[in-house]
């Protein structure tokens, strides 16, 4: 699902961007050398950075996932 419009980015492709170490929204644009434009998709990115982090929290072997 697009999350992002004016950058085209999926939420799978956020995923992927927070997996490879992206922490927040600037790095989850940065990663896709893109930045934010007129701001809705924040609030599902923030979203997905809060579902990663704690997912990541409660995962007893983080290293065994990857
Ligand atoms: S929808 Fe992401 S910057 Fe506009």
């Amino acid at each position: 699902m697009y999350v992002c419009i004016c950058n085209s980015l999926t939420d799978r492709q956020v995923r992927s961007a927070l997996a490879s170490g992206a922490r927040n929204t600037r790095q989850v644009y940065g990663h896709f050398g893109c930045s934010c434009v007129c701001g809705k998709c924040m609030p599902m990115i923030r979203s997905l950075i809060s579902e990663h982090e704690s997912t990541a929290r409660d995962d007893p072997f983080p290293l065994a996932a990857e």
